[in-house]
C-alpha cells in the first residue's frame, strides 16, 4: 500500500468525491434535542451559559418541539424546573407536575414526536441530589421505588421513552417492573448507563437549577478514570432491562462511547452536554471558532466514535445545516 501506487488524495480531489467515500453521514434522524420545562405560559427565558437554549413553559416548548419536528429531528427530551422542591423530590412524580402536563400537551399536539422522559429526582428535591438522603448521604434502595414511581407517571401521561439518569444500583429493574406491573410493557427505557461526575454539567446544573447544595455526584456517578467500569455498567443496564445505552459526556469519552459500541448489540446514545455545547457557543461568540463548522465536527465525531442517537442542544442549529 505504498506510494506512489497509492496516494489517498486521489479520493479528496473534489467534495463529490470525498461525498461518495464518507465512512459517516450525520442526520436530523440522529437528534434527541433536549427542552427544560417551567411552570406559567409565555415563559421563555434565556439560559445565560448556553446560548439559544431556554427555560420554557410549555406553550412555548411545545414551538420548539414544533421546530424540531419540521426540522426531521425524531425526539426531544424533557427537563422540568418545578415551583415547589423537598426532601423527597415529590414533584418529579406529581400527576400535575411540569413534566407530566408538558407530555400530555405535547403528545397531543405533535403525535408523532418521540418525548423521551428524563427520570432523576436531582432538579426536584431541595437539596440537589439525585436521590432522597438518609444521614446525609444518597439512600439507593429508598430511592428506587420513588424512580419507579416517576416513571410510572411519566407514562401514564404519555411517554415514548423512559431515560433514568440518576445512576442509582438497580434503578433500571425497579423502572421495568413497575412499567411492567402498569402494563407498560412495551415502553423501551433508554439508561444513561455510563455517567461520569463531570464538570461539563455545569450549565445544565444552571439550566435545571440542580446543583447539589452540600457534597458533590461523586458518591453515584462514574469516575471521569475509568472505562471498563463502564462496560460493565452498561452489561448490569441491559440484563436489568435497558433496551438502549447511553454514555454522558460525549466528546471527552468518544473512546467509552466506542469500546461499549463493540461489546453490545442495542442501540448506543451519547449525550452532547450542556458544558461541550457552552464551549464551542463561547469560542465562537468571540470569533476563535466557525460555529458550524465545529459544531459539525463535533457531532460527526459523535457518531463516528459509534453513537446511534445524540442528544445534543446543537440539534436546531445541526438540523438546518444537514
Ligand atoms: C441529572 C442530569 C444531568 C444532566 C442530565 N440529567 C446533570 C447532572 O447529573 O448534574 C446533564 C446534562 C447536561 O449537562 O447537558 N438528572
Amino acid at each position: 500500500m505504498s506510494f506512489p501506487v497509492h496516494r489517498s488524495r486521489r479520493l479528496r480531489r473534489s467534495e463529490a468525491i470525498r461525498k461518495m467515500v464518507r465512512e459517516t453521514e450525520l442526520s436530523a434522524a440522529d437528534f434527541i434535542y433536549p427542552l427544560f420545562v417551567v411552570g406559567g405560559s409565555k415563559v421563555r427565558q434565556p439560559v445565560p451559559s448556553m446560548p439559544g437554549i431556554y427555560n420554557l413553559s410549555i406553550d412555548q416548548a411545545l414551538e420548539e418541539a414544533r421546530q424540531a419536528q419540521s426540522l426531521g429531528i425524531p425526539a426531544v427530551i424533557l427537563f422540568g424546573i418545578p415551583n415547589h422542591k423537598d426532601a423527597r423530590g415529590s414533584s418529579a412524580y406529581a400527576e400535575d407536575g411540569v413534566v407530566q402536563k408538558a407530555i400530555r400537551q405535547l403528545k397531543k399536539a405533535l403525535p408523532a414526536l418521540q418525548i423521551v422522559a428524563d427520570i432523576c429526582l436531582c432538579e426536584y428535591t431541595d437539596h440537589g441530589h439525585c436521590g432522597v438522603l438518609t444521614d446525609q448521604a444518597v439512600d439507593n434502595d429508598a430511592t428506587l421505588p420513588l424512580l419507579a414511581q416517576t416513571a410510572v407517571s411519566c407514562a401514564q401521561a404519555g411517554a415514548d421513552v423512559i431515560a433514568p439518569s440518576d445512576m442509582m444500583d438497580g434503578r433500571v429493574r425497579a423502572i421495568r417492573q413497575a412499567l411492567d406491573e402498569h402494563r407498560f410493557e412495551s415502553l423501551p427505557i433508554l439508561s444513561y448507563a455510563a455517567k461520569y461526575a463531570s464538570g461539563f454539567y455545569g450549565p445544565f446544573r444552571d439550566a435545571a437549577q440542580s446543583a447539589p447544595q452540600f457534597g458533590d455526584r461523586r458518591g453515584y456517578q462514574m469516575d471521569p478514570a475509568n472505562v471498563r467500569e463502564a462496560l460493565k455498567e452498561v452489561a448490569q443496564d441491559i440484563d436489568e432491562g435497558a433496551d438502549i445505552v447511553m454514555v454522558k459526556p460525549a466528546l471527552p469519552y468518544l473512546d467509552v462511547i466506542a469500546k461499549v459500541k463493540e461489546r453490545v448489540d442495542v442501540p448506543v446514545a451519547a449525550y452532547n452536554v450542556s458544558g461541550e455545547y457552552a464551549m464551542v457557543k463561547a469560542a465562537a461568540q468571540n470569533g476563535w471558532i466557525d460555529y458550524s463548522r465545529v459544531m459539525l465536527e463535533v457531532l460527526t465525531s459523535i457518531k463516528r466514535a459509534g453513537a446511534d442517537l445524540i442528544l445534543t442542544y446543537h440539534a436546531l442549529d445541526a438540523a438546518r445545516l444537514l
